[in-house]
């Protein structure tokens, strides 16, 4: 394994551009490519044999562009495939439910927690179960918000539309008294401004992306292969579907990091 192979980088659309963001901010030398798994979106209401199809050829096609490790950019992945698939490849995969419950587990003062995710998510509790593994005795409610995906990958960051959904799901949750609510779908952050909004600043929002590109950094310093910066760094991005809406939607979010899309069949 050489420290200038690229990170591997997925999920069902624009979510893991969030993920995508922290990488820029933290790891600027290194190369990636993201997959983005459009024919496929949302993957909140797909069963789990669907799920474990699309991870299965995801993963085998970051395995043949030689990346080094593959940031599984999904909530929804990290809560039901990779806990089954992440012992059958020999390089690191990483999710990003483990990072945002330390966080949460770190940052709640009166021990009571929301996660917002999709209903695939919600159904495995894998945050609840990785929160109190760290701290037993805390109280975690999750809630599925399936109007969020479509919304986010529409770019509607601040339509009346998405601020009526932010109201009909963090409401329960902040009459539940929640003092820290993990964004436990990697689209969810970037609605984090109008979910702050309707929260209100006592309530901290948890965006996992930061802590799993820390644990993705340590895990890379650790077996010698965090990018010299040598060789200039290359940006691809992949997508299964529509890559029109993809492109404009990702530039709107990152920026100018998309120089273009490419459309990719792995069926
Ligand atoms: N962004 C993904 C997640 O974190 C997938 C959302 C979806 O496609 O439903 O769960």
């Amino acid at each position: 394994m050489e420290s200038n192979q690229p990170i591997g980088v997925f999920d069902s659309g624009v979510g893991g551009l969030t993920v995508v963001k922290a990488l820029l901010d933290k790891l600027p030398r290194e190369s990636f490519i993201y997959f983005g798994d459009t024919a496929h979106i949302p993957y909140g209401n797909k069963s789990e044999e669907q799920l474990f199809g699309y991870a299965h050829k995801i993963i085998s096609y970051l395995n043949s562009r030689n990346v080094k490790a593959i940031i599984v950019a999904c909530g929804t992945h990290s809560s039901v495939t990779l806990p089954v698939i992440s012992g059958q490849y020999a390089l690191p995969l990483l999710g990003v439910v483990k990072a945002a419950a330390r966080a949460a587990a770190r940052l709640s003062q009166n021990g009571r927690i929301g996660v917002i995710a999709t209903q695939a998510t919600v159904n495995k509790l894998a945050y609840t179960q990785q929160i109190i593994k760290i701290k037993p005795d805390l109280e975690v409610i999750e809630a599925a918000c399936p109007r969020f995906v479509p919304l986010v990958e529409a770019g509607r960051l601040e339509d009346r539309e998405t601020r009526e959904a932010v109201a009909e799901y963090l409401d329960p949750l902040m009459q539940k008294g929640v003092d820290t609510v993990v964004l436990g779908c990697t689209h969810y952050p970037f609605l984090a401004p109008i979910i702050q909004e309707f929260t209100g600043n006592k309530v901290a929002l948890i965006d996992p992306s930061c802590e799993t590109v820390d644990e993705v950094a340590a895990i890379l310093r650790t077996k010698n292969l965090l990018n010299d910066g040598k060789q200039t760094s290359s940006r691809e991005f992949y997508v299964s579907g529509q890559d029109e809406s993809f492109y404009k939607v990702g530039k709107l979010l990152i920026g100018d990091t998309i120089k273009q899309v490419l459309k990719l069949n792995l069926d």
